[in-house]
Order: C-alpha cells, then structure tokens, then sequence
C-alpha cells in the first residue's frame, strides 16, 4: 500500500464528488478552509474513541441521531435547541432501559453533503446538476440554484461553527433541566394503547434524577454535564482534506471538522477514495453497511481501516431494511466474530425502509422503522453479539414525515408539515416514542418485568 497523505485519496477512483466548474476558485476555497481554525479538538476526539471503546465491550450505548440533512437555513436557535433536547431525553429513557451510559452523538454541525443516485436531474425537458446538500449547491431547481458553489464550502464551516458554538453554550448552561420530565411534551402518549408502560417509564426516570440530585446536593458537577458529540457523512472529500490536521504531542492525523465521520454506503470501496481517506485519520470512524455487503467485502474494509484492531475504531452501522435484515446480517456479525474483530455494532433502521408514495412523496412507516430495530435487538442476542447502538433521522419538531406513531399518522397528514428536503425524519414524539419502544425491548429481553 502506498504512504498515506491528507491528499492521496486523489489518486484513486472517487465518486460522489461535485463538478465544479471554476477549479481555481474550488482552490482558493480549500486554501481558505485549511486556515481557518479546527471545530473540534484532538483530545474530545480520543475522549469519544474510548467511550466507543466501552460500547463495544458492552459497557455503553451509542446513540447518534439528526437531521438526513442539514439545511443552512435551519442553522437557528430554536432547531437546534429542540435537536438537543429530543437527543437528552431519549438519552435518558434508553439510560434507564438499558442500564448503561449513553454516548450522544449528533448528525449535526457539517452534515450538509448528501450522496444521490444520479449526477443530475431532468424536468420538464430541463437538466441541471442533482442537489448534493447545502455544501454544494442550492436546491432550488435553477442553474444558479444547482451550480456547484466552491463559496458554499465556506459557509457550511462556518454554520458548523455556529452551530457548535451554541452547542457548546448550551451544555455549559442550564440546559441540563431539559432532562426533568417537567419539560417533556407527553401529550402523544394519551394516545398510544400503551400509555400506562410510557407513563411508568417517566416517573421512574423523574424519580432516579430527584434521587440523584438530592444526593449530590448544589454540586450536581458530573451529573449535570451532558456531553455531545457530532458526527456527519465523510462525504466531500476536499473539504474534509482541509480540516486534517496534525497536532502537537500526539501521532498521526485528524480530520477536525467533526469527531465522528462515517463513511456512506455508497462510498465504501475498499479501492476507492473515501476509504483511502478515511483509513488515514486517528478519529473513530462509522461504516453505513446495506444488504448488497459481503463478509470477503467487509473483512477487506476492517482490514484497510483498523489494520492495528484500535479499540473504539470502527463503529459498523447496519440499514438492511427490515425484510431483509434477518437474512443478511447475521453472516456478516458472524464473518466479523470469525477475524476476532470488536466492533460496535450499531443499527440504522431508517435508510432501508424509505417508500415513495404513489404522489411521489418519501416516507418511512415507524412500524417498519421498530420491526427493524426489535429484529437487531434479537439477532445480536441471538448471536451472542451486543447491538450497541442506534443510528436514527430524527427532528425535534413537529414534522410530518413518517407515518405511524402513537398518533397513528396517516398519509394524509404528511402534506401538514413535512420538511424534510431529503429523507423523512421521526418527529419529536416518534423519536421519544422509538427510545421508549427500546428500553421496553430491551427490559423484556433481559426478563425484567417492570417499567
Ligand atoms: C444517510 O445516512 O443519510 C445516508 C445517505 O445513508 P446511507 O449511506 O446508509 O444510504
Ligand atoms: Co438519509
């Protein structure tokens, strides 16, 4: 294999990429990027590989969630506020369901570049480049909309400064009130036919919170603390070049424009560009892996990626669907055993579950979505494996973009309010909904009655 550099990923075949059509000022941006200040540190970026590293000894719980994608134009206050809080609160029911720590990690601060299917898109006779994310282009079906904008680059940067700015500010506050059921909106479980088991749910975790405090009295120090950490698609390659840096006292590189990249599933070539990238930086790293992956495919990926087996390395995020999980996953938990590789395991049940509807609207079913994820929970357990995390597209607004729910939406209600420029995402109380549907799982797979 031939040494490694923030660039040597230009050497090797790469997909997904924009085509810009001014180069030089495509150049000039990354010069700009590349000088501008790191959005994450080295040492959180460690922190959150040995929090990785328990996971997979089935000490912790991952849970990463978020938008599909990011729209500058959703960089605000109060969206951002709700992503918070939805994240803490599901954080909280799975703490207590699953008696274990949860790691947070948002799809946030940088998930703005999204992988399609073609490179453009034709209407009325018209064909302009696709939609690649606010970091690209515009979705505005124009040609000054849809022409790759290497300026974008720049003000994806800096909206993940801001972004994280207020992050930050929020968790050194007091925000961690969020967590008190008092600040719940728990109105949607009147109407689930299991409103007794979500009710019972919460007044536990408002006990063990007022238990804890009053333990701890005025110094709430380690409790009061909410750590979150943010992770987005490892996508567009010469802007995460940009942000790879060295740093003093520590070997190797890191890419510090987020603590968690993944690497798509439409980007996992073990000869391709993404993976040569991706196999040179110190951060912990997910694999979105689909029905189409192979054990020969995926044992070449972890060799490429993790060829020293670091603990808290590789994070192998599964979206099978849920007709096909229980045929192609279980192979491939075994093919990882057989290496004597720990991974976390993780499960997106969204991405192999997404419909169009006959008007041509995207949506996913959140009995799909739960099928999915029960039938993970059982194969790992039946495996002897350990399912220790979820990957989720979810909103702390009130969309309408998934059907089901306690709600029971219906088709009909997804023209109300769905947002969702990409793939639809569970609204806050699907989200809240979904964490109190594991918990539950997870508490009758383990035989405790309760709650
Ligand atoms: C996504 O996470 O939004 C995505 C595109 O997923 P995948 O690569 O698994 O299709
Ligand atoms: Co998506």
């Amino acid at each position: 294999m031939e040494a490694w550099t923030p660039s040597s990923w230009r050497h090797k075949p790469v997909t997904q990429q924009p085509h810009y059509p001014d180069p030089e000022a495509l150049e000039a941006a990354e010069r700009a990027l590349a000088d501008l200040p790191p959005l994450v540190t080295s040492w959180e970026v460690e922190r959150l590989k040995a929090q990785l590293a328990e996971a997979a000894m089935r000490k912790r719980f991952l849970l990463q969630g978020g938008a599909c994608a990011e729209s500058f134009s959703d960089c605000r206050a109060d969206v951002l506020t709700n992503t918070l809080k939805i994240l803490l609160q599901m954080s909280l029911v799975l703490t207590y369901g699953l008696r274990r720590r949860i790691i947070r990690v948002g799809r946030f601060a940088g998930q703005y570049a999204k992988p399609r299917s073609a490179d453009s898109e034709t209407r009325d006779g018209v064909t302009l480049p696709s939609y690649r994310g606010d970091l690209v282009n515009d979705i505005a079906f124009t040609p000054e909309g849809r022409t790759p904008d290497p300026q974008r680059l720049l003000r994806g940067y800096e909206r993940s400064a801001l972004t994280l700015n207020f992050i930050r500010s929020l968790v050194e506050g007091g925000f961690a009130d969020l967590r008190h059921p008092e600040y719940w909106d728990l109105d949607f479980v009147n109407h689930s036919s299991r409103a007794g088991e979500y009710q019972k749910i919460v007044e536990s975790i408002g006990d063990s919170l007022r238990f804890m405090e009053t333990l701890a009295g005025e110094d709430l120090g380690e409790i009061s603390r909410v750590d979150f950490f943010t992770s987005h698609e490892g996508l567009h390659l010469a802007y995460e070049q940009a942000q790879t840096r060295q740093v003093p006292h520590r070997s190797g590189w890191y890419n510090l424009n987020t603590h968690f990249p993944w690497i798509g599933m439409r980007t996992a070539d073990p000869g391709g560009a993404h993976v040569e990238y991706f196999r040179g930086i110190r951060n912990p790293i997910a694999i979105k892996i689909g029905p189409a992956m192979t054990r020969e495919w995926l044992l070449d990926l972890l060799d490429v990626l993790d060829p020293e087996r670091e603990p808290g390395r590789i994070t192998l995020i599964h979206r099978m669907g849920a007709g096909r999980i229980a045929a192609v996953l279980p192979p491939l938990i075994e093919a990882v055993r057989s290496a004597g590789r720990t991974v976390v395991w993780s499960c997106d049940p969204m991405h192999g579950n997404t419909e169009k509807l006959p008007n041509g609207v995207k949506t996913r079913r959140f009995e799909t979505i739960l099928s999915e994820l029960e039938q993970a929970f059982d194969i790992h357990h039946e495996l002897d494996s350990f399912l220790g995390g979820v990957h989720l597209e979810l909103t702390g607004e009130n969309v309408t973009e998934c059907t089901g729910g306690a709600r029971g939406l219906n088709e009909a209600d997804l023209g109300r309010a769905y947002k969702s420029q990409v793939d639809p995402r569970l609204n806050y109380e699907q989200a809240l909904e979904t964490a109190m549907l594991i918990a539950r799982k997870i508490q009758r797979m383990n035989g405790r009655s309760h709650g």
